[in-house]
């Protein structure tokens, strides 16, 4: 399906749930976000159904995000049955790497082995003081369990000032001895309420401080619809990337349709919600009615970030959290 602005939507982020147990504070405050009840959220059935009809409407790639997808109960037969779906070419995940490991076999069972893990820092402490959980050594060996059975990872890291900046080149390390993509993150102001403030550490920023440690990194030509710019370290196994979530520099090739754990479609990250597909799935509609409101959502598509920013009507980004979002 293209857009008005010539872009193939065909990629499909769902969260399936809200809840997350660790507290990253640049996601949600301390005390965490009122969770949504458990009638709230999309039940299996309906996932599976919006993927069908989806995938009929060429989407060829789903990531699962949350809040922690490996919380909601069952989340391996939801894979199970994503797997089954003939339309998707590839089934990703958004974890924090708490609790996955006891799925790694299953899971690569199933041929899911693109897992993108979020880890901030290399330092316990750090860690610790990011995320409020003490979970680092698990998060590590989770990262090492994958690399080592073959899954292709990618390591989320968002890069705030005065908190983690000391991280950037350890983290970009990793890519030396492992085939990953070591990923840097500009912080949303998604935080939901925990301040209002962001100060800034941008994509810009990053670079710099990669290029001052690097001076023959070279640069990757763009995949389309990615939202890392790549880098390369000659002789590196893996890659590193940056990306520009709030200065919003990929809105010209994005690819991507999200839906809330509750059913929110929001066509662009940085809009409030653009239709609720639960109420309407649940007031019986066909397929066929389905696809269309799809094909409508994607025609309305705004432009980029900022045009979707602009069109809010709840003007509050800051009230939002990432982990009902869903990243
Ligand atoms: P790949 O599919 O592996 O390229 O991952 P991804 O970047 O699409 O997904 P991931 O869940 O790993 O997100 C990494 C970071 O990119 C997070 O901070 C996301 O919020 C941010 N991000 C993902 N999609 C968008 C988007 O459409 N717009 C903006 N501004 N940021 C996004
Ligand atoms: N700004 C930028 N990235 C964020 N994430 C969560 N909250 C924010 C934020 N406020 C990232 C997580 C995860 C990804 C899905 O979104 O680190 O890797
Ligand atoms: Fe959880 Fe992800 Fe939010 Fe951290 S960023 S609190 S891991 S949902």
């Amino acid at each position: 399906m293209q857009d008005s602005y010539k872009r193939t939507i065909d990629y499909v982020r769902i969260a399936v749930t809200d809840r997350c147990n660790l507290r990253c504070f640049y996601c949600m405050p301390a005390e965490g976000i009122p969770y949504e009840p458990k009638k709230h959220l999309l039940s299996y059935e309906e996932i599976t159904r919006l993927l069908t009809v989806l995938g009929d409407l060429g989407f060829r790639k789903v990531r699962f995000t949350g809040g922690e997808p490996f919380l909601r109960k069952d989340f391996m037969q939801l894979l199970e049955n994503t797997a089954g779906l003939a339309a998707y070419d590839s089934i990703h995940i958004t974890s924090n790497g708490t609790l996955l490991q006891k799925h790694i076999t299953r899971l690569k069972a199933l041929g899911i082995t693109k897992i993108n893990l979020s880890i901030d820092s290399l330092d316990s402490e750090r860690f610790h003081k990011i995320t409020r959980r003490n979970d680092f050594e698990k998060v590590m060996q989770t990262f090492h369990l994958l690399v080592n059975n073959g899954f292709k990872v990618k390591l989320n890291a968002v890069i705030m000032k005065g908190i983690n900046t000391q991280d950037i080149i350890p983290l970009a390390a990793l890519a030396k001895e492992h085939p990953v993509d070591v990923r840097f993150i500009e912080e949303m102001p998604f935080n939901g309420g925990y301040k209002e403030n962001v100060e800034m550490y941008s994509a810009r920023d990053i670079y710099a401080d990669l290029k001052a440690h690097y001076p023959s990194m070279e640069k990757l030509p763009s995949t389309h619809g990615d939202t890392a710019s790549l880098l390369h370290v000659p002789g590196y196994k893996g890659n590193i990337g940056v990306i520009a979530a709030f200065t919003r520099s990929f809105c010209n090739t994005c690819n991507r349709l999200r839906i809330s754990s509750k059913g929110d479609i929001k066509s662009c990250l940085y809009d409030d919600g653009v239709f609720n597909i639960r109420d309407y799935m649940r007031s019986g509609v066909t397929n066929e009615e389905l696809a269309d409101k799809f094909r409508e959502i994607v025609r309305l598509k705004p432009k980029d970030g900022f045009e979707a920013e602009a069109l809010r009507t709840n003007k509050s980004e800051a009230l939002q959290s990432m982990s009902s979002i869903g990243g």
